[in-house]
Parts: structure tokens; C-alpha cells; sequence
């Protein structure tokens, strides 16, 4: 029987081209195929703009859409349609990259795969590689420690607003991401738990246009662009 390939799962970190690990160069330079995610709206890849000083020019790029949509037999299709992709690469013998921005199993649409290739190919030999988050590269970049002694972190996503910031108790730390919608009731919820201590936003981390928002007041008058997290602190 002939041998089936492997997926990797590779982070290529949040942005800078120096913030991808030598584990991920090695793996994407001898892949036959790079997977990325695409949205309906938008082709565009950083990942594969990261990615793309090692990918082999014998490789194939091909880009998997991930529907933005709420009606979740729509999205379920549309992940199963993609984890079918990728299991018919696996079955002829060929090494796959699904590559994602950040880290493979922080929000990343790498988990949908993961999910879908248990059902699709259960046999499949899977690797994730991790990356660097947007959340260690803000701190990094703001010399800022995420974390420390006894304390905790929340890591969430903002994209409902402050709700989950508000039910958590004793947590000193929290990161949200996706921070780009409903900021007015994060900067709420932040002020209510009294995390908005230390609060600074970063948008873009590590890329061009890069942006340290510390005016929380204007923030809310602007729309925080999507790549908008948040480092809050009590
Ligand atoms: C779908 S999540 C992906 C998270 C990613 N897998 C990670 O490990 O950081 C997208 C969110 O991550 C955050 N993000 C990703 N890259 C970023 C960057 N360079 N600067 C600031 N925020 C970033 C933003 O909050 C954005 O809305």
C-alpha cells in the first residue's frame, strides 16, 4: 500500500517575518502543499506572505474558504469540504501545511480542520507546530509582563464584547483578542472588574502601520481595525 502523507498544523507567528520558529522553516520548505485560510471577502494571505520566502517552488498553494457566517450547517460544510481537501493529498502520499498566523490552536481555523479530519480521515498522521501568539508578541513588544508569580490570565475574544470579562473573578490579567468589534462595552466591562489599571491596545503588532493605543476613550471613537488586541492588567 502506498505511504500517506502528513499534515502539519504551522504557526508562522503574528506578523513580523523574524517571529516564525526554525521548526515551522524547516517543515514548510518540504511540503508538496500549503493550505491556507480564505475568507469569502478576501484572498489575501499573510501567513503565505510570511511563509512564502520557503515554500518550495515545486509546492502548491491552495487557498481553503472558510465562510464568515453564523449559520453553522453552512460552515460545518464548508470545513468537511476542507479537511476532504486536504485528506485527498494525505491518501497520494503528498506532506501538507495548513498554515495559520499566530499560533495553530489559539483561535486559529486550524482547530476546524483538526475536528473534521478525525472524521474524514481518522488514520491521518498530524503534527502542529506552534507559533508565536498576537498577545506574546504585544507584550514582548511593549516590555510588558503577561503573567507573573501566583497570578492568572484570561485569554479571550472580544468579539461579543465584555460579557465573559465581566464573569470571571480573580483574574489580575486578561488578553482580548479580536478586540476590533463592540469595544465600548470591553472598555466597560474592563472598568467594572478593574482591569482597566493597565489596559494599552496593539494593533498590528510587529507589522507595518503597527499601532500602541493607550487612550482607551479614543479608541472607542475610532474603529479598532480587526488585528486589535488588548493587554489589561488589575
Ligand atoms: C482569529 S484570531 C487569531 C489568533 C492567532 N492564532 C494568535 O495565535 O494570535 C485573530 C485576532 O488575533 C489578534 N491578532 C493577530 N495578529 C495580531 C497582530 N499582529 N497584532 C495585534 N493583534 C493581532 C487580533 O485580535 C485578531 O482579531
Amino acid at each position: 500500500m502506498e505511504k500517506t502523507g502528513k499534515l502539519f498544523g504551522v504557526g508562522v507567528g503574528p506578523g513580523d517575518p523574524e517571529l516564525i520558529t526554525i521548526k515551522a522553516v524547516r517543515i514548510i520548505k518540504g511540503a508538496d502543499i500549503i493550505f491556507t485560510a480564505a475568507s469569502t471577502k478576501n484572498t489575501y494571505s499573510l501567513a503565505v506572505e510570511i511563509a512564502s520566502p520557503y515554500i518550495s517552488s515545486t509546492a502548491t498553494i491552495e487557498k481553503l474558504s472558510f465562510p464568515m457566517t453564523k449559520d453553522a450547517r453552512e460552515t460545518e460544510a464548508a470545513w468537511t469540504r476542507n479537511a476532504k481537501k486536504i485528506a485527498v493529498f494525505l491518501k497520494q502520499g503528498k506532506n501538507a501545511v495548513f498554515l495559520t498566523l499566530g499560533d495553530p490552536t489559539t483561535y486559529s481555523t486550524f482547530g476546524y480542520i483538526l475536528k473534521k479530519m478525525d472524521c474524514v480521515m481518522p488514520e491521518a498522521d498530524i503534527e502542529t507546530i506552534p507559533g508565536i501568539t498576537s498577545f506574546h508578541a504585544a507584550s514582548a513588544r511593549l516590555n510588558r509582563i503577561l503573567v507573573e508569580g501566583e497570578e492568572s490570565l484570561l485569554i479571550t475574544s472580544g468579539a461579543y464584547g465584555g460579557q465573559r470579562i465581566r464573569n470571571i473573578d480573580g483574574v489580575e490579567n486578561v488578553a482580548v483578542v479580536k478586540a476590533y468589534k463592540n469595544i465600548k462595552d470591553i472598555n466597560k466591562a474592563l472598568k467594572e472588574t478593574g482591569l482597566n489599571n493597565r489596559c494599552v491596545a496593539v494593533s498590528k503588532c510587529g507589522r507595518e502601520n503597527e499601532e500602541i493605543i493607550k487612550d482607551f476613550n479614543k479608541l472607542e471613537k475610532r474603529a479598532p481595525d480587526y488585528w486589535t488586541l488588548i493587554l489589561a492588567s488589575k
